[in-house]
């Protein structure tokens, strides 16, 4: 081959190879500032945007992996942080269902002076008051007189009306639930025109289909669909009820979703769940105790079968009962482990899901519901955890 080919043949080759190497960077940087703009656009996407009203803050709350329990344990252990919801539980998620459903019903008017009524020691007067104040209404809550002084100063500030009565069984018509009920229909009746609902949470659907319609989707979302179990305790039922159904039907798709109620001592679901007998299926709260089920732990353990925790009854796989200690030295084991500041139900579902790993492959993951802060139980629960030492090991936590 003559020389001046040669030469033509090695010219044309640099041609395409820097022609080749062009293209390549040119491709890398296209491909790399396209990957940092999406990942700009996701960063912005994940800005929340300004929201009209406190009730626009509720729910799509975060789902944090407790790293310490998912060491010990050998599984993937996350907690879906319904203490970031704005009044501090689950309860916001509950509370402004009953009052969009009170108002679909035409009980209250948007706009128009209106009260809702509830019997609660608990976290769903203060999403209750808190909703109120953003919407327009007054909230009227009924409570025992002894109930904590953090509750009742945490209604005062949010400027409910409280009715402090006797504690007393639910069969007298002064307990708080029936006070609540009382009050609601004498406004109702005394022709003023005045509108009112009772939110009346243990039997009103619109608490656990409103756990159905977000909180379950939202768990399914964050996990990707991948769920082997799910726990929480129980209170009026609807956050299990309403997620748990959601679970079972999602999970038909990928596998089983394995649903446990943490249950504290005292309580009677342990007994129905896993043999089918409620320590006395007719027996009234209060009937024969001040406190029927006989806990420190607050908001769940019942002895009574409501709607909300019968409607979602059969997608309940088993029950796992945890006492009180155990839960005590669990919210401090998290607490300096993780820096998860929790309440007494939030502590209760850690140490079912500790249980429960025993059972499960390694790697399972675990989903449990972080219901509201340690701070609505500072002078009771806490009161004794703080006590508990700092270095306690897993072990020392689950003993019985
Ligand atoms: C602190 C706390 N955790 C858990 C629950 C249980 O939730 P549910 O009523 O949906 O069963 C409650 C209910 O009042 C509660 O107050």
């Amino acid at each position: 081959m003559p020389e001046s080919n040669n030469l033509q043949t090695i010219n044309s080759w640099r041609t395409i190879l820097s022609t080749a190497t062009i293209t390549a960077t040119s491709l890398i940087v296209a491909g790399y500032t396209t990957y940092q703009l999406s990942k700009q656009y996701q960063k912005d996407k994940e800005i929340p945007t300004i929201k009209d009203g406190v009730e626009e803050l509720i729910g799509n709350t975060p789902m944090v992996k407790i790293k310490s329990l998912s060491k010990a344990t050998g599984m993937e252990i996350y907690a879906k942080m319904e203490l970031c919801n704005p009044a501090g539980s689950a309860k916001d998620r509950v509370a402004l269902n009953i009052i969009k459903t009170a108002e679909s019903q035409g009980q209250l008017i948007r706009g128009q002076p209106g009260w809702v009524f509830e019997g609660t020691s608990g976290s769903t007067g203060i999403s209750i008051a808190m909703i109120c104040n953003s919407l327009g209404y007054r909230a009227h809550i009924s409570l025992p007189d002894d109930t904590s002084l953090e509750k009742l100063s945490l209604l005062e500030s949010l400027g409910a009306t409280v009715n402090k009565v006797k504690p007393a069984s639910i069969v007298d018509p002064d307990q708080y639930v029936n006070a609540a009920k009382k009050a609601c229909d004498t406004l109702l009746k005394d022709h003023s025109g005045a509108k009112g609902v009772f939110a009346d949470q243990f039997e009103n659907e619109a608490n656990w289909k409103v756990h159905y319609e977000t909180t379950g989707p939202e768990i399914w979302k964050q996990m990707d669909g991948h769920i082997d179990a799910f726990i929480a305790g129980c209170g009026t039922g609807g956050t299990i009820s309403g997620v748990s159904k959601y679970l079972k039907e999602a999970k038909n798709l990928h596998g089983k979703c394995h649903v446990v109620l943490a249950d504290p001592q005292g309580s009677g679901f342990f007994n129905r769940i896993n043999y089918g007998v409620m320590y006395d299926y007719v027996e009234k709260e209060g009937t024969r105790r001040r406190h029927q089920v006989d806990t420190i732990i607050e908001g769940i353990g019942l002895n009574r079968i409501t709607k909300n925790f019968h409607l979602g009854e059969s997608f309940i796989d088993e029950s796992i009962r945890v006492i009180d200690k155990q839960a005590i030295r669990m919210a401090k084991y998290l607490s300096v482990n993780d820096g998860l500041f929790v309440g007494s139900s939030t502590a209760i579902n850690a140490v079912a899901a500790v249980d429960l790993s025993r059972n499960l492959k390694p790697g399972s993951r675990i989903v449990i519901i972080a219901c509201d802060s340690g701070s609505r139980h500072l002078s009771k629960f806490w009161k004794e955890a703080r006590d508990v030492e700092r270095d306690i090991s897993l072990d020392k936590v689950m003993e019985a």
